[in-house]
């Protein structure tokens, strides 16, 4: 894993957008993976200014995001379908057949995971992934003690990540039970790897993250085997790494 000290959020966000915009001009036909949550919102925000200041164009990049809740219409605000229109894809030029978000809606759940396992594959496999980190240290929805090896699945979410993700509905009994995730075996296999982590709530698991050992109970340790992850994080991500 190769760090990168970033002053603040938007100083993260710049940087992890410079990474994308380079792969992209290198690679026009990229796949992309994209992830939700608080953390990406400004690497989207800086993807936007980019394309509308200098045209990056992602008509032949393709992308495939991390997660999506399940039970969740594309058009629920809180889908995650509908979080990548509003912060990202609304914005820039890609075509929607190009657009990978898992089917939270579909009738048989765990062919809609074997489906989506199969486009990745078909695509030749994801270039660059961007991932957020939990507290606990998900990626994805891969909750403490999910098998590294797993392929895209059903989740039912932990309490602690209900309870991390009821800010954004009703209560926390309007948080969907479950998810349907790229599994860690997915990921790893991405040939590229951006992890960000902004906010003194991440500095204790990017401490771990960073010092301590690849433990299947802190599912983005397993990182470390990659060979091409950078982390980019803020000051008071790494207020503990740097004491
Ligand atoms: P956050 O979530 O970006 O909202 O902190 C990160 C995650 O849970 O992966």
């Amino acid at each position: 894993m190769k760090l990168i000290e970033a002053r603040d959020y938007e100083e993260m966000s710049q940087l992890a957008a410079g990474l994308i915009i380079g792969e992209i001009n290198e690679f026009p036909t990229m796949t992309l993976g994209l992830a939700t949550g608080a953390t990406p919102v400004g690497t989207y925000r800086a993807l936007i200014q980019d394309y509308q200041h200098n045209r990056t164009s992602y008509s032949r990049v393709t992308t495939f995001n991390l997660d999506e809740y399940v039970g969740l219409h594309p058009t629920h605000p809180n889908s995650y379908h509908y979080y990548m229109k509003e912060k990202l894809f609304d914005h820039i030029d890609i075509p929607s057949h190009r657009i990978h978000i898992p089917d939270g809606m579909a009738d048989v759940l765990e062919q809609e995971c074997q489906r989506y396992e199969g486009s990745i594959e078909e695509s030749g496999g994801i270039d660059l992934q961007l991932l957020g980190i939990g507290s606990n240290g998900h990626i994805g929805f891969n909750e403490p003690g999910t098998p590294f090896d797993k392929a895209t699945h059903v989740v039912e979410l932990t309490p602690s990540t209900r309870e991390a993700n009821r800010r954004y509905f009703n209560g926390l009994s309007e948080v969907p039970t479950h998810a349907i995730t790229m599994g860690i075996g997915t990921i790893m296999k991405s040939k590229k790897i951006i992890l960000l982590a902004s906010g003194l709530k991440k500095a204790r698991i990017v401490h771990q993250l960073l010092f301590g050992e690849v433990d299947n109970n802190v599912p983005a340790s397993i990182l470390k085997e990659h060979s091409h992850v950078w982390v980019i994080a803020d000051q008071e991500a790494l207020r503990y790494a740097k004491s």
